[in-house]
C-alpha cells in the first residue's frame, strides 16, 4: 500500500475535457471498471463527481503498467497523469470526460478492497436489506451520490429564501414531553428523574408557535422528526421537515410565501419550470372526485357517484349499500373493455386490500353492456349510468358499493392502480394542489372518538365557533396541504391564539380541562400572555427530494434511512442493551 505522502489532487473525476490537453494532473477515486485490452489497461476512476478513464501502457511506462494488473474493483487510487484526447472511435458521448483519458505514469495504491457485496456499475437488482447493511458502497453510486446532492441543493435554496425573506433559523428541543394525538410516540427514559420519560419530537409543532408567542415573528428550522408509526415507502420513522411559523398572517400569506420557496427549490434542482399560484382544490371537492385529499390531478378517471341514480335498484349490493347510508362510485377504464377475466381477478384482489368486499364490472361493447350485473337495471338506470360515465364503446366501468369512505378508498387506490398499468401519468410533469377547507376533526372508528384531522391546535373557520358544541363534525378549519403529483408534501394551518378558543376545541376533542392543563398548561399559560395570530406549515423534504429525484422511495434521498421494520443493517440498530444500563435508569424489563 502506498501512502498518499504529500500528493494533492488537481482535479476531481468530471473537470478535464480537450481544453486540458497535455496538461498533468493528479486524480484520485475508486476503481469502477478495469478492462484489459491487449496489454492497455483502462480504469474508470469514479468519485463523487464523475468518473474519469486513465489508462495504463507498457510502451509509455511499464513499470506503472506492471503495477497497474493487480489493481481490482473499488481500490482507492491516485495518480498522476497527462491528458491525452481519446481517439476519435474511443470517444464516450455519454460521459462529461468522454473526449479525454489520462495516460498514468505514477500510480499509488492507497487502499484496496475486498470483492464488494454487489456491483456497483449497472443496474443489477440488489435487495434492500444488502444495500442499507452496505449503505456506504451503495453510497458511491452515481445516481445516490447524485441524489444526496440533490438534496443539499435544495435544502440550500430553501435556507437561502427563508433567510431572506426575513425567516430566523432557530432550534427546538430534541428531548421534549409526550403529548396525545397524532402518531405513537419514541420515549427516552431519564436518567435522573426515574420513572420519567421525554418523547421525541413528532414535529416542532408547540414550541414553533411558542416562538410566536416569544415574538420571532417568522421562524424556519430543517428539522428532525420521530414518529413510531407503520412504514410505508413514502414514510420512515425519523424524516426530515422544513418546517415554519409566521406571526401576524392568514392563509393568503404562508400559500404565497411557500410558493416561492417550492419554486426557488425547483429551480435550483431542476429544468422544469414551474410557475406558481397553484391551483386550490377544498377537501370535498377531492373526495368527491377522487376519493383522496391527495389527488394525481395529472390525469382523469374520475370517480363518479351513481348513488342517487342507482338508489332503488334491483341489484342488491349496490341498493343496500346506498340504503345504509354508503355510496356507489365507478371509475370509467377507457378502453379497457379487452382486459381478461384474470385482469379483472387481479384488479378485485388488488380493491380488496383496500377493503372492497367485491368488485363489479361492466364491459362497454359496441351492442351490449356485457357484466353478470346489467340484467338488474331498468333501461333508464342503464341510460342514466351511461351518460354519466361517458361510457362508449370498449370501456370498463369499475363499481364500489360501501360506506362512503371504504368506496373512495377503493375507487382512489384502483385509479391509480389502472393509471400505472395503463402508463397514463405523464412524466415529469409537476402538479401542484393546494387541499383546503379540511373537516376540523375525524371519526377515529378503534378509539370511537373525534380526533383533530390536523392536530387539536388547528383554528376551527372563525364563523363557525359556535358549531364546535352542537354540530363537531360540521366545522372546517383553517388547514391547508399542499399536494404534488398525489404525494402530500406539505401541511399546516392557521393556529388557534386564544384562550377560550383553544379550551373549547380540547374539550369538543375529548381533552376534559384536567388533561388539558396537565399536558398543555404551558401553552393555555402562553395563549393568556398576548400571543400574537399567528400559523404555519411543514414540508416533508425527502417527499419533496423523492419527487425530484424521481425516485419513488424515500429511502433514496436519505443517506442512513431506516428498513419497514424500522431498523438500521448497517449498525443493527435498535439492539439490546446492558442489563446495568437499564437498572441506572430504573427500568425493569420482564421480556
Ligand atoms: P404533518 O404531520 O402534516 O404536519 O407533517 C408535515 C409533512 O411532513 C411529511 N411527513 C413525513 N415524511 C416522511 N415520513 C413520515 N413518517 C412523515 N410524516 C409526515 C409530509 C407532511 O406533509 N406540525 C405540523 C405542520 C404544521 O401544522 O405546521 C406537521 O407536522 O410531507
Ligand atoms: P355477487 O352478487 O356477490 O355475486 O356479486 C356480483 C358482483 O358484484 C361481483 O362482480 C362482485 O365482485 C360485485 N360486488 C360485490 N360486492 C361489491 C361491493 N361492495 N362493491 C362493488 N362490487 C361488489
Amino acid at each position: 500500500m502506498d501512502s498518499l505522502g504529500t500528493l494533492r489532487r488537481t482535479h476531481t473525476c468530471i473537470e478535464l475535457s480537450p481544453e486540458h490537453l497535455d496538461q498533468e494532473v493528479i486524480l484520485m477515486g475508486w476503481v469502477l471498471r478495469r478492462r484489459d485490452h491487449g496489454g492497455v489497461i483502462f480504469i474508470d476512476l469514479r468519485d463523487r463527481w464523475g468518473i474519469t478513464q486513465i489508462v495504463f501502457n507498457p510502451e509509455f511506462n511499464p513499470e506503472v503498467h506492471a503495477k497497474a494488473h493487480q489493481i481490482r474493483s473499488e481500490w482507492v487510487l491516485a495518480v498522476r497523469g497527462t491528458v491525452f484526447r481519446r481517439p476519435g472511435d474511443m470517444e464516450n458521448p455519454k460521459l462529461a470526460t468522454g473526449a479525454i483519458e489520462i495516460l498514468v505514469n505514477e500510480l499509488r495504491i492507497l487502499n484496496t478492497s475486498e470483492t464488494p457485496p454487489f456491483p456497483l456499475d449497472e443496474d443489477t437488482e440488489v435487495s434492500d436489506n444488502l444495500r442499507l447493511q452496505y449503505r456506504y458502497m451503495d453510497l458511491r453510486r452515481p445516481e445516490m451520490a447524485r441524489n444526496l446532492t440533490m438534496r443539499h441543493a435544495a435544502v440550500q435554496a430553501a435556507r437561502s429564501y427563508l433567510n431572506d425573506n426575513n425567516f430566523l433559523d432557530i432550534e427546538t428541543p430534541m428531548l421534549t414531553r409526550s403529548t396525545p394525538e397524532g402518531a405513537r410516540d419514541y420515549l427516552v427514559p431519564s436518567r435522573v428523574n426515574p420513572g420519567k420519560f421525554y418523547a421525541l419530537p413528532q414535529s416542532p409543532q408547540l414550541f414553533k408557535q411558542l416562538l410566536m408567542m416569544s415574538g420571532m415573528d417568522r421562524y424556519y428550522q430543517v428539522v428532525r422528526c420521530f414518529r413510531d408509526e407503520d412504514l410505508r415507502a413514502d414514510r420512515q420513522p425519523e424524516f426530515t421537515q422544513i418546517d415554519l411559523e409566521f406571526s401576524f398572517v392568514g392563509e393568503d400569506d404562508i400559500i404565497s410565501v411557500t410558493e416561492g420557496m417550492i419554486k426557488a427549490v425547483f429551480d435550483s434542482v431542476s429544468s422544469v419550470e414551474i410557475s406558481p399560484p397553484f391551483r386550490h382544490m377544498t377537501y370535498a371537492e377531492a373526495m368527491q372526485r377522487f376519493g383522496t385529499d391527495r389527488p394525481d390531478t395529472r390525469f382523469d378517471m374520475e370517480l363518479i357517484d351513481l348513488t342517487e341514480t342507482l338508489r332503488g335498484c334491483d341489484f342488491k349490493v349496490f341498493s343496500s349499500a346506498i340504503d345504509n347510508s354508503g355510496a356507489v362510485k365507478a371509475i370509467n377504464a377507457k378502453g379497457c373493455a379487452t382486459f381478461s377475466r384474470k385482469d379483472l381477478d387481479d384488479l378485485t384482489e388488488y380493491a380488496g386490500r383496500f377493503g372492497a368486499r367485491g368488485m363489479a364490472w361492466i364491459k362497454i361493447k359496441e351492442d351490449e353492456w356485457q357484466s353478470p350485473i346489467t340484467k338488474f337495471f331498468s333501461d333508464n338506470e342503464i341510460a342514466a349510468m351511461g351518460q354519466a360515465l361517458d361510457a362508449k364503446p370498449g370501456d370498463l366501468i369499475l363499481f364500489g358499493a360501501d360506506s362512503v369512505s371504504t368506496v373512495n378508498q377503493v375507487l382512489a387506490e384502483l385509479r391509480l392502480e389502472l393509471a400505472r398499468r395503463l402508463d397514463l401519468v405523464p412524466e415529469g410533469t409537476y402538479d401542484f394542489l393546494w387541499i383546503t377547507d379540511f373537516p376540523l376533526v375525524e371519526y377515529d372508528k378503534n378509539e370511537k372518538r373525534y380526533t383533530a384531522l390536523h392536530h387539536p391546535f388547528t383554528s376551527p373557520k372563525e364563523d363557525q365557533l359556535d358549531l364546535l358544541e352542537s354540530h363537531l363534525e360540521k366545522v372546517n378549519s383553517r388547514a391547508y396541504d399542499l399536494v404534488l403529483n398525489g404525494n402530500e408534501i406539505g401541511g399546516g394551518s392557521i393556529r388557534i391564539h386564544q384562550k377560550d378558543v383553544q379550551e373549547k376545541v380540547f374539550n369538543a376533542l375529548g381533552i376534559g380541562p384536567e388533561e388539558a392543563r396537565e399536558k398543555f398548561g404551558f401553552l393555555l399559560r402562553a395563549l393568556e400572555l398576548g400571543a400574537p395570530p399567528h400559523g404555519g406549515i411543514a414540508f416533508g423534504l425527502d417527499r419533496l427530494v423523492m419527487i425530484l429525484a424521481g425516485t419513488d422511495s424515500i429511502r433514496d434521498v436519505i443517506a442512513f434511512p431506516k428498513t419497514q421494520k424500522a431498523t438500521c443493517p448497517l449498525t443493527e440498530a435498535p439492539a439490546s442493551v446492558d442489563r446495568k444500563q437499564l437498572t441506572e435508569l430504573s427500568l425493569r424489563p420482564d421480556w
